[in-house]
């Protein structure tokens, strides 16, 4: 007994050597860490129970049967992130690049069938070569059955991917099929054709990092939801964003405990929006001073920075935020942001979110680009993410609401359940500048004429007081009690039911 437990441990201390020696400190070399590394800092210390660590390929091909590491480059199980369960995998670098072979790919798809059965997320660490060149079909074919896992378990349980080595070729949609994506700044990249084949074909030479490096995705493509400096803070902050997170989509998301008084009077907010409406104010003060402990988990913050979104705590319950940002592009809706914010109001409706909507649009976005661009289609995404959302709704108009902006943003008629305005909205189909030059068109050359005409537009709609008489908008409220009255909104929300037309699925346009 005692030589068979000796060759267990054999076994199990060669397994966990991976790549050897040799691989691991080239790993560390480059300021990666090595598979189980990652896993023993992203999960609770010792909660991580594998599967598969003896795993090894089947290939013949290369001369491969006399290079069968145990695990196959990847280390698959579960564990738990402050208690709650999540299923990971984490790419072994130093096993044969991290490459994809057919039981490498089965070692994903296990642990993916047992989260989906047992409702609790998917954490993916890529750290990966792509397809193992020597198995040819078979690794394409591992692939794709990950794929299609990706899309059944999308809705039912969170997935999250985090790139902290190389992801090229068709590998990547993988993580781009998951919830978030995560990047480590200067060693993860993600590109479908690397900077040698963009070079034959298009002559364009860029570097690797310049094509699918952390920036070019936080930045420029909106691939990727955030970056970060090193894989600590990385594996960090995914602890941080799980603990926003539900299990699955039949459970609410965690209560946690909170130490903010849901009642907080904020008196700074009832200054916080400027005299000169056009000047611009910072909607993240507005949102970090009404949520919990002013904790704010921001996501995709580097992208189409004009509207906002994330999440926060209100009495320790999970709520996503959206917000038009005055700061930027004067908070207006644009291709780009429409699609940020579309995706993350269906996330938060996938996984009963409830949604807080803080709203200071002065429109969507004019010019070629924009409607060569498709913003016809992109805008539509946003208005049908928060018409199809049935999880509680809670509307705050703070200034600006024009013209079709106004519908989008959780109105009261896209079903929006409580709809509130503070004392300084402006609700109107434009400004009030650009509403009399239409108007009054024959006065154009008397600049005094219209500067009384748009005195009377502002006097007239320039207020939230229209709305509300045709219940529009529920209540106005001060701004310092929003806190409290966003609150007691949701707390009255907690058992909300809202039952649509049975339907397959709908055809948002994507
Ligand atoms: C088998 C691989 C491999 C792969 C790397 N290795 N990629 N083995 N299949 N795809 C092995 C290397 O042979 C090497 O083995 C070890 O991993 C480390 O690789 P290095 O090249 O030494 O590392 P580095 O210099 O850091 O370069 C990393 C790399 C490079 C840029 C990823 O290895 C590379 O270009 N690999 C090939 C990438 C590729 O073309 N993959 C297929 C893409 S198509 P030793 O024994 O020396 O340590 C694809 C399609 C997916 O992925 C389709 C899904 C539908």
């Amino acid at each position: 007994m005692k030589d068979i437990l000796q060759v267990l441990e054999a076994r199990r201390a060669d397994a966990r050597m991976g790549g050897g020696e040799r691989r691991i400190e080239a790993q560390h070399a480059k300021g990666k860490l090595t598979a189980r590394e990652r896993i023993e800092l992203l999960l609770d210390e010792a909660s991580f129970e594998e599967f598969d660590m003896f795993k090894a390929h089947r290939c013949t091909d290369f001369g491969m049967e006399d290079n069968r590491p145990y695990g196959d480059g990847v280390v698959t199980g579960w564990g738990t992130i402050n208690g709650r369960q999540v299923y990971v995998f984490s790419q072994d670098f130093t096993v044969l690049g991290g490459s994809v072979s057919a039981t490498h790919a089965q070692k994903i798809c296990k642990i993916m069938d047992m989260a989906v059965q047992n409702g609790a997320p998917v954490i993916g660490l890529n750290d990966s070569g792509g397809a193992r060149i020597q198995e040819g079909v078979d690794s394409l074919a591992g692939y794709g059955e990950v794929f299609q896992r990706n899309i059944e378990a999308s809705g039912v349980i969170p997935q999250i991917s985090v790139i902290m080595g190389p992801c090229a070729g068709g590998a990547v949609y993988s993580p781009a099929m998951t919830d978030f994506i995560f990047m480590v700044r200067d060693s993860s990249y993600m590109f479908v054709t690397g900077p040698d084949v963009v070079k034959t074909v298009t002559n364009e030479v860029v570097t690797a990092e310049e094509l699918g490096g952390a920036s070019t995705h936080t930045r420029k493509s909106s691939v990727a939801d955030g970056a970060f400096e090193n894989d600590v803070e990385a594996l960090a902050e995914v602890r941080r964003l799980v603990d926003f997170l539900p299990l699955n989509n039949r459970e609410r998301p965690p209560v946690r405990p909170f130490f903010d008084e849901p009642g907080r009077m904020e008196e700074s907010l009832d200054t916080i929006i400027p005299d000169n409406a056009n000047a611009p104010y910072d909607m993240k003060e507005l949102i970090q001073k009404v949520g919990d402990e002013g904790d704010f988990y921001e996501i995709q913050a580097e992208f189409a920075k004009n509207i906002i979104t994330g999440f926060i705590r209100l009495e320790g319950r999970t709520v996503g935020v959206v917000a038009n940002q005055p700061m930027v592009l004067a908070g207006c809706l644009d291709i780009d942001s429409s699609r940020k914010a579309a995706r993350f109001v269906r996330f938060c409706d996938a996984f009963e979110i409830p949604i807080l909507t803080f709203v200071d649009v002065p429109g969507f976005l004019p010019g070629t680009g924009q409607e060569y661009g498709g913003v016809i289609k992109h805008g539509a995404k946003l208005l049908f993410a928060y018409g199809e959302a049935t999880v509680p709704k809670v509307t705050v108009i703070t200034r600006k609401a024009y013209g079709g902006a106004y519908d989008v943003m959780s109105s009261k008629h896209l079903r929006g359940d409580f709809n509130y305005a503070w004392p300084t909205a402006e609700i109107a189909v434009m400004g009030a500048k650009g509403a009399t030059e239409i108007i009054y068109r024959s006065d154009l050359g008397d600049a005094e004429k219209i500067a009384g005409h748009t005195r009377n537009y502002e006097d007239r709609f320039a207020n939230p007081f229209v709305a509300a008489e045709r219940g529009f908008i529920d209540e106005v409220i001060q701004p310092r009690s929003t806190r409290m009255r966003v609150s007691r909104a949701f707390a009255s929300l907690r058992n909300k039911k809202l039952t649509k037309p049975w339907k397959k699925h709908d055809n948002i346009p994507l």
